[in-house]
């Protein structure tokens, strides 16, 4: 392939017709807005996939992504471009004290011996669930007689896949105090590229599986106490958020809790929730 042709394809161009065809794809099928001022965005980062396909331009792209091949292939790629993943440990602390220093003792008040069952949904490549299960881990201490589960999903596979392996550059993890990370990551050896891995026990806690927000009901293997969908519903249109929120809390337990983002809200929403605290609901019938 010529220097020529690379160029090319770096400067490949989407027309008003392909963005509208492939923008109106994204919102019906995963949800996610796509703008005018997402268009350089969408471009930049679908140019890389025209490389990876040795497509000349976006008008060969839009006929694959549209054909039966492409439906079946291209598709799953397309999303891994196009969505934002943006994650860490520890995000947004709150919700891990509130679930330390209020949901979880009341569940040991109520059902010691029972399984509290988590969703993180909208998992990213992984850093909230396992936060999950560090704050799970160390409640243990306090509540010997715990069992937790966690069932963690995303639509991006490549991001699952992350997920699943639970590699991370060390300054990921800079935040966590020591006494955790020392007791949840192994270190590697390489001192180039510095990268720590959760710990077995932690990672087996953790079923990872592909779901879709735009599926018509969730099936889930349980009923959970408590959902995080967080930093995810902000991609969405209003009517899309109620839809996703409802579904999410057929899924919840009575009484159970969803967690969402910090920017995320419900208001004026036909949903059965009761708001605790900022971003904190409960699931009311
Ligand atoms: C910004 S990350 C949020 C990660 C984590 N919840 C947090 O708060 O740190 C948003 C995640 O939602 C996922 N996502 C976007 N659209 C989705 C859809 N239609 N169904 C399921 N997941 C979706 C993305 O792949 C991405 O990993």
């Amino acid at each position: 392939m010529s220097i020529d042709y690379l160029g090319e394809i770096y400067n490949a161009k989407l027309s008003d017709e392909e963005f509208r065809k492939l923008s109106e794809f994204i919102y019906n099928n995963f949800g996610i807005k796509m703008p005018e001022i997402k268009r350089v965005m969408l471009q930049s980062r679908l140019q890389k996939r025209l490389r990876e396909l040795k497509l000349k331009n976006f008008k060969d792209y839009v006929d694959f992504v549209f054909s039966a091949e492409g439906q079946d292939n291209e598709v799953i790629h397309m999303i891994d471009v196009v969505s934002t993943n943006k994650t860490d440990f520890f995000r947004e602390p709150i919700h891990f004290d509130f679930l330390t220093n209020e949901i979880v003792p009341q569940f040991m008040d109520e059902s010691p011996n029972e399984t509290f069952k988590i969703w993180s949904a909208g998992c990213s490549s992984g850093e909230e669930p396992y936060t999950i299960t560090i704050v799970m881990s160390e409640l243990q201490e306090k509540f010997p007689g715990l069992n937790y589960s966690i069932y963690a999903t995303d639509i991006s596979t490549k991001i699952l896949s992350h997920a699943i392996d639970a590699i991370y550059k060390e300054d990921r993890i800079e935040g966590i105090p020591f006494d955790l990370k020392k007791k949840y990551f192994l270190k590697s050896k390489d001192r180039i590229k510095p990268t720590v891995r959760v710990i077995a026990p932690l990672r087996n806690k953790v079923t990872f599986t592909r779901l879709n927000f735009m599926d018509n009901s969730f099936h889930t293997p349980e009923i959970f106490d408590q959902i995080f969908c967080r930093n995810v519903l902000i991609y969405f249109d209003r009517k899309t958020q109620e839809n996703v929120i409802n579904k999410l809390c057929d899924r919840l337990k009575p009484n159970g809790f969803l967690f969402l983002g910090h920017s995320e809200s419900i208001t004026g929403m036909k949903l059965p929730l009761e708001q605790i605290k900022p971003t904190i609901f409960k699931k009311v019938i």
